[in-house]
């Protein structure tokens, strides 16, 4: 009997062909980067990247593509984590690296593409922190899914993102929401050539894959006590079953 043809998921996938680098689009941001951030969200935006490194041991190893300016790559170092980190920005990489040096401590910060990253070795953690946003659906989930392919089995998956729309909130919160969330977009996609697109829910996404469980989910405040506006949701890659 001739042999089915392999469905779109089992295909294996082409490896993506190398491209030249863009401009430093994201550079542009990078000297305003965390002050933008760090107002925009009344803080919240560093508070869910920080839980990622409550899920994470130290001594263990962690991979943050897009670490930006580096303020949790450098944070997971002083506490002890192995980082590696991949940013395709220069301008970032070297504020990343400056803030490293400025702690005295090592960070591997290689400057290139995440998509391109080998396939191993594995990671104890993955903290995908303000990340996937770049991308549009379709290729956000492709790389959310290669970003998973790296955590080992039993590690965790930390993705820290906007809190994703509450059905149950008025027409109003919702309204107010989804302005919060298209204004950064819409600057970042000026100036960056980020992707717009609605709210990812990472959780919804993500439930009932049969590598994952899902561990806990951190909301964050702005400034400490306004709308929980954006959120860590901490999976673990499952053993695989013998
Ligand atoms: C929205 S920022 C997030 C920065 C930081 N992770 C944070 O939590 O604020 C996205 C970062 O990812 C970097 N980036 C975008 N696409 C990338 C890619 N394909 N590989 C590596 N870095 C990438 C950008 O240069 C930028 O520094």
């Amino acid at each position: 009997m001739p042999a089915r043809p392999p469905t779109t998921a089992e295909r294996p996938r082409e490896a993506r062909p190398p491209q030249a680098p863009g401009p430093d689009r994201y550079g542009l941001a990078a000297w305003v980067y965390d002050v933008a951030t760090a107002g925009w969200s009344g803080g919240a935006i560093w508070r869910t990247r920080a839980r990622a490194l409550e899920h994470s041991a130290p001594g263990s190893t962690l991979l943050v593509p897009g670490p930006g300016t580096g303020r949790l790559v450098v944070e997971a170092a002083r506490r002890g984590l192995k980082v590696t980190a991949v940013e395709r920005s220069p301008r970032m990489l070297s504020r990343c690296e400056r803030r490293a040096a400025r702690g005295g401590l090592q960070v591997q910060v290689q400057l290139g593409d995440a998509r391109d990253l080998p396939a191993e070795p594995l990671y104890d953690t993955v903290v995908l922190e303000h990340f996937l946003n770049v991308f549009p659906p379709d290729q956000m989930v492709h790389v959310r899914d290669q970003m998973i392919a790296r955590v080992r089995p039993g590690g965790v998956l930390a993705v820290a993102d906007f809190t994703p729309l509450d059905p149950q909130a008025s027409g109003l919160a919702r309204m107010a929401q989804r302005l919060h969330h298209v204004t950064p977009l819409g600057g970042c996609a000026l100036l960056t050539g980020n992707a717009m697109h609605p709210i990812y829910d990472h959780g919804h996404d993500l439930e009932g894959r049969p590598d994952l469980s899902l561990e806990a989910i951190h909301d964050e405040r702005s400034f400490g006590y306004g709308p929980a506006w954006f959120r860590c949701w901490i999976f673990r890659r499952r053993e695989a079953s013998k």
